[in-house]
């Protein structure tokens, strides 16, 4: 009998409804579906509207998706993490929402922030909680609405992120399977290119604050797009290499998905084809937390048992990370 891992057992997710076109944006600041689809790839994006709703509503609804697919009770649930830049307040954790909107009532939850790494941070959290032993099921949500924190009057960073959220379900294995190997860093240096300048214990909010527009997204594109290609392409190709991997053994790449030119860059280098790179930023747009678990959500039809994927994260912090593991069930009918 092999050592304790964690599998993921179950997915689940939500976006919501009104989709944001590269036209209506277009509308809204100098740009065009063409520079968009050229420098970015994205098509469009999903934004929550409505008054009174955060990211907790998108999240909570990911949940109540896996807790269904996976035929689960709240009560079942030992700990929920969640993964946001996006929290509804700054205090309580966006986790406690969650748990309180789904039911969830014995066991315990809080939030992680590490940017767009958030999942994997959070994978890899909650992977240590199962394999102690003492924990069964635990789920990890990666959920951000980013609409809230997006400047619409500046086309270098509005046509970037969209809204939704995704969730999955971690437990206990003995058998071949499940995550095998992850790696993550942090270089705090890198905050300087990306970050919110207000709202936090620094710069609390004031009128000036709200004036000179700090509350929302502050990015150096070319900058973090520079530390984006090296780091994700380097991490995923080391994860390959301390696993002795090829190209052929690898089923999937699960990148981040933040510009299609970084998650080619990073197949490139791992020498992979196409049709192995999960990829649906056209559709999603760059949604933070939530990037990793709707790919998996959407590709979950066609995942194996036995498949073998590599996880592959760049975000705020600087953050990055790879994890290497194997899918732990085929498809449902
Ligand atoms: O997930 C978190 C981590 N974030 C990332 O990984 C994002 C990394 N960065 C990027 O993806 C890219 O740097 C961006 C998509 C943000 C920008 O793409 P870029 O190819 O680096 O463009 P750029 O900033 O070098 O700008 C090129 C030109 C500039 O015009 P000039 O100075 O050459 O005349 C910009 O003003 O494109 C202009 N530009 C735009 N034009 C039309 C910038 N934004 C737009 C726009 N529409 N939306």
């Amino acid at each position: 009998m092999s050592k304790l891992k964690a599998a993921i057992t179950g997915v689940g997710a939500h976006v919501p409804d009104y989709i944001l076109t590269n036209d209506e944006l277009s509308q809204m600041v100098d740009t065009s579906d063409e520079w968009i689809m050229t420098r970015i790839g994205i098509k469009e994006r999903r934004i929550l509207k409505g008054e009174g709703k955060g990211t907790s509503d998108m999240a909570a609804k990911a949940v109540q998706n896996l807790l269904e697919k996976t035929a689960t009770s709240p009560d079942e649930i030992d700990l929920l993490i969640c993964t946001t830049v996006t929290p509804d307040m700054v205090f309580p954790a966006t986790a406690n929402v969650i748990s309180d909107k789904v039911g969830i009532k014995n066991a315990f939850s809080f939030d992680i922030n590490a940017g767009c790494s958030g999942f994997l941070y959070g994978l890899t959290t909650g992977s240590q909680y199962i394999e102690s032993g003492k924990y069964k099921k635990v789920i990890v949500v990666g959920a951000d609405k980013m609409s809230a924190i997006v400047d619409y009057t500046d086309r270098t960073t509005c046509p970037i992120f969209g809204d939704g959220a995704g969730a999955v379900m971690l437990e206990p294995t003995n058998e071949e399977e499940g995550i095998i190997d992850v790696t993550n860093f942090v270089d705090g240096a890198g905050r300087k290119h990306l970050h919110q300048k207000a709202g936090g214990s620094v710069k609390p909010p004031t009128h000036e604050t709200i004036d000179a527009r700090e509350h929302y997204i502050y990015q150096e594109g070319q900058a973090v797009f520079k530390f984006a290609v090296s780091r994700m392409a380097d991490v995923s190709v080391e994860m390959m290499k301390r696993n002795n991997l090829t190209a052929d053994d690898l089923d999937w790449l699960v990148p981040h998905q933040a510009n299609l030119r970084i998650i080619d860059a990073t197949a490139r280098r791992m020498e992979l084809p196409k049709e192995k790179v999960m990829i649906n930023i056209h559709k999603y747009g760059n949604t933070t937390d939530a990037t990793i678990p709707l790919l998996l959500n959407e590709w979950e039809p066609r995942l194996k048992k036995g498949d073998n994927l590599i996880i592959a994260t760049f975000g705020a912090g600087f953050t990055w990370g790879a994890m290497y593991l194997k899918w732990a069930y085929d498809p449902q009918n």
